[in-house]
């Protein structure tokens, strides 16, 4: 299987327009040593690398889809590569991207679960919208964790897993969390039978997501904050890391104990990075615990096979 990261980042990128915290304002003064990134987005192919389903439709996606060749195979007047699109909650991060890419002949091929899509057509109507575009084909995402395909993306099989986590903040259920606002996806090559376990919004620590884990390759999951209180502290907002679906990587039964716990040869990224995380500074000792647990931080623009 092969797998672009396309962006790394959390809702806002990195640096974020109107953010000076310390890494925001050391990236741009070059203080501070660390690397761009956009907003949260993979991509995932078969072997032969042709047909890509994209995970997550970032408010980045034209700057994502110009630097990355693949996704650009002209083959035709009007062409992409993106053979289908799964969304894993509804987010302005994860969702927004859909408008950019509605100049397409046929209707978008879209996966996303029951709640995202009410979300998508009521609270943040974006479906609705695109219809008097290209028009979406939605597909619901089976959250009884049944395998399905996409048939424009030859070679993989998906199946999701609902999470305890927290749907966008205009949802009526934001508050009181229904299955299937964000999931976390598990991705198998066909023809290899590897298979990686996607999940950019974690919020706790369930013995499905473990098992889901695992039993995969490479695990790619929630990045955004280092501590809990990691957004009170910098000064920027009210609520944990925890209020808002996110498990933090540090403190008891943080990401990191969690990520420790997994057999070695699993690969483990951090993904979906909030611009006031300390592991984005590359010097930093919150950077270097996690290279010594061989957690690696995920950046735009890196290709995995996996
Ligand atoms: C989140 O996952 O909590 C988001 O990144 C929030 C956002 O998009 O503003
Ligand atoms: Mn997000
Ligand atoms: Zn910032």
């Amino acid at each position: 299987m092969k797998l672009i990261i396309l962006g790394a980042s959390a809702g806002g990128g990195f640096p974020q327009w109107n953010c000076n915290c310390r890494n925001c304002a050391g990236l741009r003064d070059g203080s501070v040593r660390a690397k761009p990134r956009t907003q949260s987005s993979i991509c995932v192919s078969a072997d032969d690398g042709r047909d890509w389903a994209l995970l997550n439709a970032s408010p980045d996606i034209l700057q994502q889809i110009k630097a990355t060749p693949e996704l650009q195979p002209n083959r035709a007047l009007r062409d992409t590569g993106i053979g289908g699109i799964l969304l894993v909650d509804g987010q302005i991060d994860h969702a927004t991207g859909l408008f950019m890419l509605r100049e397409q002949k046929s209707k978008m091929p879209l996966w996303c679960a029951e709640p995202v899509y009410e979300d998508l057509t009521t609270g943040n109507p974006v479906l609705r919208v695109l219809e008097h575009y290209c028009g979406v084909e939605h597909h619901d995402l089976p959250l009884d964790g049944s395998a399905f395909n996409m048939p424009k993306v030859a070679g993989l099989e998906f199946s999701v897993l609902p999470l305890s986590s927290k749907a966008a903040p205009y949802s009526p259920h934001r508050e009181a969390s229904v299955d299937g606002d964000n999931v976390g996806v598990s991705i198998t090559d066909k023809c290899s039978g590897r298979k990686l376990f996607y999940a950019p919004g974690l919020g706790a620590r369930t013995a499905e997501v473990h098992a889901r884990m695992v039993e995969a390759d490479c695990v790619m999951v929630d990045g955004t904050f280092w501590t809990d209180d990691e957004m009170i502290v910098a000064g920027l907002s009210t609520k944990t890391a925890r209020d808002i679906g996110h498990l933090p990587q540090s403190g008891p039964g943080g990401m990191m104990d969690w990520l420790d716990e997994l057999p070695k040869h699993v690969r483990k990224i951090l993904i979906h990075i909030n611009n006031t995380n300390p592991i984005l500074d590359e010097n930093s000792p919150q950077r270097a615990e996690l290279t010594r647990r061989s957690i690696e931080v995920a950046e735009d623009g890196t290709r995995i096979t996996i």
